[in-house]
């Protein structure tokens, strides 16, 4: 069956929107199948995001993942993948659509667009890649 990782970022740690954001996954019937509390080095980050390095948000990018705990989730279920996506809704929390994690909960910072609460794998390839990172 599909796996993803989600990762509830230090945003959505703070604001206390874990068991929000664990109650969406869960109630679309997706699969909790690993769950931790991570504060990620910046090497683990600098892999995680190495597909943006050299980007102008790269820096605080990794500044603000740096800034606080992150729920890393591994997560199952068929199309799980584009399906978390689907759940979180757009990059930037302003244009995403209400019924969806950012688009719900999430709100603009000004140009701080990375506050925004979740990541999810964007393709079978970033998935597997990305559980090997996080967990082992
Ligand atoms: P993730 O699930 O977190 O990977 O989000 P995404 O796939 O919707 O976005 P993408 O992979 O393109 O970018 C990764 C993260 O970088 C985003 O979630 C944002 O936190 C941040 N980011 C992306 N684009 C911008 C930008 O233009 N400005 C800023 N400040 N942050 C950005
Ligand atoms: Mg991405």
């Amino acid at each position: 069956v599909e796996e993803t990782l989600v990762l509830v970022k230090p945003d959505g740690v703070a604001r206390n929107l874990t068991g929000e954001i664990l109650r969406r996954i869960e109630a679309k019937g997706y699969q909790l199948v690993d769950i931790k509390l991570v504060e990620a080095s910046r090497e683990l980050l600098g892999a995680h995001y190495a597909e943006h390095e050299g980007k102008p948000f790269y820096e605080p990018l990794v500044e603000f993942m740096e800034s606080g705990p992150i729920v890393a989730i591994r997560v199952a279920g068929n199309g799980v993948i584009e399906g978390f996506r689907s759940l979180a809704g757009t990059t930037n929390p302003t244009s995403a659509a209400p019924g969806t994690i950012r688009g719900d909960l999430g709100r603009d910072w000004g140009l701080k667009v990375q506050q925004n609460l979740v990541h999810g794998s964007d393709s079978v390839e970033s998935a597997q890649r990305e559980l090997g990172l996080w967990f082992d």
